[in-house]
């Protein structure tokens, strides 16, 4: 068996909402695997699905060889879930937190102060070690909830937004700690909505939207299907926007996506880029600002779709 998750169809429904609406992926044993979809797409569903804490409303799955359906409890014994929000109790400390769960799960209480304490130097935390959370960072407190699900290793980790809200060096230090958690063998769900973070990650990825996978593989098939860079403009005067973006459109040939500061085009490379300032400039078409990244999420979904993302307005 070569994979560590492999749904077919998989469906939940909330009422009339088709939260997973026909899911069909594999995830190879020891791998890190992306989810990557906006709000409301259906990431923490599936994860939770997969996790077994709800019940599929149609489909079926198979997590490390057992039937999603009739064999939950061999899966619950296995994997490990870091949810979307903060798990860990706001007036223990961060090492009262950790006794407390492996106390849970059935160290001693010798045992599970030596796990705590490993984990907390594990995870950078041995100094905030005897403070309450409450007075943590966001960072520490993703880190502490992530520390929680690894007191007993998992074969899966489920991280659900691992690093939402956090600033680049907390992302970063996140970042290191999955690789961390992926080189010991662990295979690795995780739920993001950076496209960014799944390219730093995952070996693969499966774009979400609706509840249904709109595109799946690397992330490098993925940035080619779209376009290697995102070449953004900012025109001096709004006026010429419309002659931009036919001359745009015209030189590229592809879609132009009209964003609130500008106009965004996906190029090939730098040269290509190069040829688009040149002639918008040649043609007296002034450009404020602009920029050369790597595709966003958002234009993926753009590239994609042929629509901008369609996020749920925040509940
Ligand atoms: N318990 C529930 N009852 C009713 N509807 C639900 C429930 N859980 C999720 N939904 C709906 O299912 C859809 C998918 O939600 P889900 O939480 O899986 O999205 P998500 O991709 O995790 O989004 P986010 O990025 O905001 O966390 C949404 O429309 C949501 O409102
Ligand atoms: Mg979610």
């Amino acid at each position: 068996m070569n994979y560590a998750i492999e749904t077919t169809d998989l469906r939940k429904s909330f009422g009339d909402t088709h939260a997973v609406d026909g899911i069909s992926l594999s995830v190879a044993k020891g791998s890190v695997f992306g989810l990557l979809g906006p709000n409301g797409a259906g990431k923490t569903t599936t994860v939770r699905l997969l996790a077994t804490l709800l019940a599929p409303t149609g489909g079926s799955a198979r997590v490390l060889g057992h039937d999603l359906l009739t064999e939950p409890a061999a899966i619950r014994s296995k994997v490990s879930l870091t949810g979307q929000f903060a798990s860990v109790d706001e007036d223990l400390t961060g090492t009262e937190n950790l006794v407390l769960l492996s106390r849970l799960l059935g160290h001693s209480w010798r045992g599970a102060k030596q796990r705590a304490a490993e984990l907390l130097a594990a995870f950078d935390l041995a100094e905030a070690a005897g403070r309450q959370v409450r007075t943590y960072s966001g960072g520490m407190r993703r880190r502490l909830d992530i520390a929680a699900s690894l007191i007993v290793t998992p074969e899966i980790l489920f991280l659900d937004e691992p690093t939402t809200g956090l600033d680049p060096r907390s992302r970063n230090q996140v970042w290191d700690m999955v690789r961390d958690i992926a080189a010991i063998g662990t295979t690795v769900l995780l739920t993001t909505q950076y496209l960014e973070e799944a390219d730093q990650l995952a070996d693969r990825l499966a774009v979400i939207d609706h509840g249904r996978v709109i595109a799946a593989g690397t992330s490098r098939e993925l940035k080619a299907s779209v376009g290697s860079g995102t070449l953004k403009i900012h025109l001096q005067d709004a006026a010429q926007r419309a002659a931009a973006e036919t001359l745009l459109t015209s030189l590229i040939g592809g879609q132009v996506q009209s964003t609130t500061e500008g106009l965004s085009v996906q190029v090939a490379d730098t040269a290509k880029a190069m040829q688009v300032l040149h002639a918008l400039n040649d043609s007296g078409i002034a450009v404020a600002e602009f920029s050369l990244g790597s595709p966003s999420l958002d234009e993926v979904f753009f590239a994609l779709t042929g629509k901008p993302q369609q996020n749920e307005v925040a509940a």
